[in-house]
């Protein structure tokens, strides 16, 4: 079972490889073809040299492929070569001269090919994570999706680039290499090739053991760089409960480890590297042994003795290359599956009948059942209508799941069918097209978040067509225009960390300005007040009741008084609703509400 499943995501990552290459493929095989030619090059200068020494300068009878014989009759024949030798030291230069435009080509084509690849897997990626379901990314953790974007990508583009194109080459160098040998002497060839296996085994062995161990020093130098962040981004926390020592412990200690990880494999990685050393010398102590015997026994030439040399000596970094890049390309499929893995993540499905009805009917939510993925119920059986133009409120506890009913009527999360309806004007949201619905819901999350942008962006975010008018109306109903004046650069004073640091109400009358830049039928304000004073609460909500008086609003409130103007107010506990009417009816009935309404105008009194 297990098995088949692995081999189902192998199958969707060489897809993903192939999805990604297509429009590079013609760079991708030209670089290739690059390779081989960079790799015969190589391999022609020994048989140059073979040929001077012994039938161009020793006189000894030539035995070459046809064409090489036709080449060197048209050439003056090999005497005529052997008093001009610098034909010969001509056709090296011509050798060295392909092999490097050849390399120039290959390096060029494949850096086409890979940067292209990478560009449209980056490009897929980023659309792909924007258009999946909000519960995914409450799920899944930024770091490590930031991770998947960025080295993951990078390490498959290294597969790509690098280790494909470089097993490759070594692949077509090991085969011409032998080739080249056996048809010089296959004896010398056997003798030569000795090692060969052991050390491409023993490369394979050590790299696949000490994968685990890179692959812990990587995650490792993750969780190094987590905590940096985590450091950085929550500093005022830190300083605030005068944690630095507890923190740079904590630092010292997972960097310790870290370090400690890497000392651990200096000893195997020397080992390693000096056994590959010797390996490699018994390879040419091979051929420099056996192939002088061969030359003084007269089986071997001079010119083929050189030859030898030169192979084997050309082959010792391939074959040791050979095994820590088929270890790393497993390093690499472990990066191409955490990136295959977001891509095969199902992306928001798009409501079959996509309807564009009117939003400005009656909302109502009718039965409506929900609980988070492996979750317990959090909305339980909860039913209520907003009348087309009234404003709800909504009062609760903390996880009583009013923000749960926002997210809910903005389709952020899905109601699984049987678990009751939400309608607008009669139409189930499920059949509304979500993207519709989404721009006509005006939102205010209970965590306002502020773009790296100017503060004239930030609000018309949603409304990019919208004026300097609209926005400043905006900033004013917000009761921002004031503070926004107050900075040297007014609306394009730029916000976060390169800018102005709005403080938590700021922050709210920015979101809530967002949201008023456009006239939406529907608008949800999930606790966006209680940041701001009672004054400023009371001057924006004037002004909603002033603008809009026939959009339909929730407003989610812990404040009485924020809530207390509302059409009609529940109060959700523990998912249910506890009580329904207007605050008179509820203030009147004594219940939780009547009891919040006593201890909020007693604070209010007491001055709190
Ligand atoms: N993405 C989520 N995944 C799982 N559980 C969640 C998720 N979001 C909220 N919850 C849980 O659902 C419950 C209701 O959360 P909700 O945010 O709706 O509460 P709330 O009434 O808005 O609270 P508050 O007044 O603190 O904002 C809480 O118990 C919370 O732990
Ligand atoms: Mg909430």
């Amino acid at each position: 079972m297990e098995n088949s499943v692995s081999k189902q995501n192998k199958r969707r990552d060489w897809a993903l490889i192939a999805r990604f290459t297509k429009g590079s493929r013609l760079s991708f095989l030209t670089a290739l073809l690059c390779s081989a030619l960079v790799a015969l090059a190589d391999m022609l200068s020994p048989q140059i040299i073979r040929a001077a020494v012994d039938n161009a300068l020793g006189g000894l009878p030539a035995d070459y492929p046809k064409p090489v014989m036709v080449l060197v009759s048209r050439l003056g024949g090999f005497e005529y070569l052997g008093e001009h030798i610098w034909i010969m030291a001509l056709g090296l230069l011509i050798v060295a001269l392909i092999r490097a435009g050849s390399q120039y080509a290959f390096r060029l084509c494949n850096t086409l090919a890979a940067e292209g690849f990478v560009k449209s897997m980056r490009d897929s990626l980023f659309s792909h994570i924007e258009r999946l379901p909000f519960s995914w990314h409450m799920k899944h953790r930024t770091g490590d999706i930031i991770q998947r974007c960025t080295s993951d990508i990078d390490t498959v583009k290294n597969f790509i680039s690098e280790q494909m194109s470089s097993v490759f080459r070594i692949i077509v160098l090991l085969a011409l290499s032998i080739a080249f040998m056996l048809s010089m002497n296959p004896k010398l060839t056997a003798i030569v090739m000795i090692p060969v296996p052991v050390i491409i085994v023993m490369s394979f062995v050590f790299h696949s053991r000490i994968g685990r161990d890179f692959l812990a020093c990587d995650e490792n130098e993750g969780i190094l760089s987590d905590m940096a962040q985590e450091n950085l981004t929550g500093v005022r926390v830190v300083r605030a409960f005068g944690k630095e020592r507890y923190e740079r412990d904590r630092f010292e200690a997972q960097n310790k480890y870290y370090t400690g990880l890497w000392m651990k494999l200096a000893r195997p990685l020397s080992v390693y590297w000096s056994v590959g050393d010797i390996l490699s010398g018994v390879m040419i102590l091979l051929s420099v042994v056996f192939g002088s015997k061969m030359c003084i026994e007269g089986t071997l030439s001079s010119g083929e003795f050189l030859a030898f040399i030169s192979y084997s000596t050309m082959m010792v970094w391939p074959v040791r290359m050979l095994g820590r890049m088929i270890a790393e390309m497993s390093k690499a499929g472990v990066s191409l599956g955490r990136v295959a893995y977001i891509m095969s993540c199902q992306e928001e499905r798009p409501s079959e009948k996509a309807l564009t009805p009117p939003l400005d009917g009656d909302i109502c939510f009718e039965n409506v059942s929900f609980g988070y993925e492996d979750g317990a119920p959090i909305l339980k059986n909860v039913s209520f209508t907003i009348k087309s133009g009234t404003t709800l409120g909504i009062l609760g506890g903390t996880g009583s799941g009013k923000s749960t009913v926002a997210l809910l009527l903005d389709k952020l999360y899905e109601l699984a069918p049987g678990q009751g309806r939400i309608t607008i004007g009669g139409v189930d949201i499920r059949d509304i097209s979500t993207p519709y619905l989404r721009q006509n819901i005006g939102m205010v999350l209970q965590e306002p978040f502020l773009f790296s942008r100017s503060i004239a962006e930030n609000i018309a975010i949603a409304e990019p067509g919208a004026g300097p008018d609209r926005i400043r109306q905006a900033a004013a109903a917000a009761c921002l225009e004031e503070t926004i004046e107050g900075f040297s650069r007014g609306y394009d004073t730029f916000v976060g960390e390169r800018g102005v640091t709005l403080s938590g109400g700021q922050k709210q009358r920015v979101a809530i300005a967002r949201v008023l830049v456009g006239s939406k039928p529907i608008m949800i304000f999930d606790d966006s007040l209680s940041a701001v004073d009672t004054e400023t609460d009371a001057k924006i909500r004037a002004e909603l009741e002033k603008r809009f008086g026939t959009a339909s609003i929730v407003l989610i409130s812990h404040r009485i008084s924020t809530l207390s103007k509302a059409d009609m107010i529940i109060v959700l506990d523990k998912g249910r609703i506890a009580e329904a009417g207007s605050h008179e009816q509820l203030k009147a009935a004594g219940g939780i509400y009547g009891q919040i309404c006593r201890l909020q105008s007693g604070a209010e009194e007491g001055g709190i």
